[in-house]
């Protein structure tokens, strides 16, 4: 006779003796089965952390919402490999940070898509609006063309003039924004300066009235203040806009960027809503992710005091006696800083795509409709530079291969405004610090400051974080 298995042994003898309990070890055995049964089902091939019945899942998604979504997507890396899969909002996310995979993705037109909860992209506007988060592809393209258009070309050409005379023009005013220890809000300053070269480029319309009115936007933005808000004020300043354009005789032969897209609604290619968002996004890309780029800079550039000599000698070797800059292609060594800077510290250190077809990735089939997610900031930390985790021009030189270091992505979703972006950087740099060194409040550095890293990498903003000193240079010119 064949002895009983250990199951049968304990569910008879407890049956015997107890009904009831009897048939609570059979649902608990039940409820194992099924568990086991649900994990094997949702076992994937890509490493992650277990599903466990809905608790992986539960426990992926809160990591994610109480840690912010970069810091969240660094652990994952960490623990489970440069390709892992999580959950965020019960769908299957994966995380890639080998820049193998994440060229492969940036490069592809399959990925063309984003993806981020509908209701939260609702709540602000972006669900099948404007251009960042818009999955809606044949208007993505639509509106990306009025983007490319304003960020390429004449546009770009105008940059330099206008991110000098707007640095220019602030920093003359630096006392009004100096507190009685002599400290300026460095980030309240630059986020102006920004404001102002966008409304400059892409909106032209007078703010004497509506002092602060896009920066308080662009805060307002930050914060993910209800779209009502928001919508409101970019509203009233398109009408000031359509109400100047048809006021004015004659039109310049370069529109801007917010002149075209009326011109667009007037002929019925876009809505009034697409034009609205559009213009949003467009005023508050810079100033979101360059002015604190810029503080950033600022900051490593006051710990690292041997890379401000070099930047400061090439300036007063690349601009002539009445500080105008002649060509910005040869300032080598801010480019490396910039670059590094980006590198070490990003203000963008992710980005989120969907796959729109089936694909294999490394050797990993993917299928259509997964989210995923690009860690480009730990793929900066992980390969090819010779120092990863200093901060060193000596990362930037020898020439790095583009699929090494993509601070502004590539291909057809890439950040549009990656070449006025770069041009803003060093235009803004060499004025300020052609005028001035700033030295942060005693003893802040970026790794004392207290950070956020959800949707991009930013700091607290506490008066005590913020505050510099501008103490005035005096620059001697070759
Ligand atoms: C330091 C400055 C900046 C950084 C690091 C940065 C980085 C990025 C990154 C990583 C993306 C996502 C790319 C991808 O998914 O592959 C992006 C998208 C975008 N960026 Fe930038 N950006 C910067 C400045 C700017 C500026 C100055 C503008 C415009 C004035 C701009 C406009 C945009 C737009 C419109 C998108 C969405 C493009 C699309 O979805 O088609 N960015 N940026």
């Amino acid at each position: 006779q064949q002895p009983p298995d250990l199951l049968t042994v304990m569910a008879t003898s407890i049956v015997d003796d107890t009904p009831v309990s009897g048939t609570l070890l059979l649902l608990l055995l039940l409820c194992i089965l099924l568990i086991t049964t649900l994990c094997l089902a949702n076992a994937s091939h890509i490493p992650g952390p277990f599903f466990w019945a809905g608790l992986g899942p539960i426990l992926s998604y809160s990591r994610f919402i109480w840690s912010g979504i970069g810091t969240a997507c660094n652990y994952y890396n960490k623990r489970y490999g440069s390709m892992v899969r999580v959950w965020i909002n019960g769908e299957e996310t994966l995380i890639l940070s080998k820049s193998s995979a994440v060229y492969h993705v940036l490069k592809s037109a399959h990925y063309i898509a984003r993806f981020a909860s509908k209701q939260g992209l609702q709540c602000i506007g972006m669900d099948g609006r404007g251009i960042i988060f818009n999955s809606d592809i044949p208007l993505w393209k639509k509106v990306r063309t009025y983007f490319a258009k304003a960020l390429t070309g004449p546009g770009l050409q105008r940059t330099v003039g206008i991110c000098v005379s707007a640095t220019d023009r602030h920093l003359e005013r630096l006392q009004e924004m100096t507190d009685p220890t002599g400290h300026v809000d460095v980030l309240n300053l630059l986020r102006c300066i920004v404001v102002d070269i966008s409304n400059k480029l892409f909106l032209r319309v007078p703010l004497n009235g509506q002092k602060n009115v896009l920066t308080m936007t662009v805060i307002l933005f930050r914060r993910l203040v209800s779209s009502k808000e928001l919508q409101d004020v970019m509203e009233s300043l398109i009408e000031t806009k359509r109400r100047i354009i048809s006021e004015s005789e004659t039109l310049d032969d370069d529109l801007d960027f917010t002149s075209e897209l009326i011109f667009a609604q007037n002929h019925g290619e876009l809505s009034a809503d697409d034009v609205r968002q559009c213009v949003l996004e467009m005023v508050i890309a810079a100033p979101d992710t360059l002015s604190i780029s810029l503080f950033f800079m600022l900051m490593l550039l006051k710990q690292n005091p041997e890379m401000e000599i070099r930047i400061v000698e090439e300036i007063s070797t690349l601009i002539d006696k009445y500080l105008t800059v002649v060509d910005f292609q040869n300032f080598r060594v801010l480019e490396s800083f910039i670059n590094e800077s980006m590198r070490f510290h990003p203000v963008v250190d992710f980005t989120m795509r969907k796959a729109l077809e089936d694909d294999v990735i490394d050797g990993t089939k993917i299928s259509k409709g997964t989210n995923i997610i690009l860690n480009i900031g730990l793929m900066h930390k992980t390969e090819f530079f010779p120092k990863p985790n200093e901060f060193s021009l000596e990362n930037f030189d020898k020439t790095v291969p583009s699929r090494f270091f993509q601070p502004f992505g590539c291909g057809p979703r890439s950040c549009v405004g990656k070449h006025i972006a770069m041009m803003m950087m060093k235009a803004v740099l060499v004025t300020l610090l052609s005028r001035y060194s700033v030295c942060p409040r005693h003893g802040n550095t970026l790794s004392s400051i207290r950070q956020t890293n959800n949707l991009s990498q930013q700091p607290v903003e506490d008066e005590q974080s913020l505050a510099m000193r501008f103490i005035p240079r005096q620059m001697t010119t070759t």
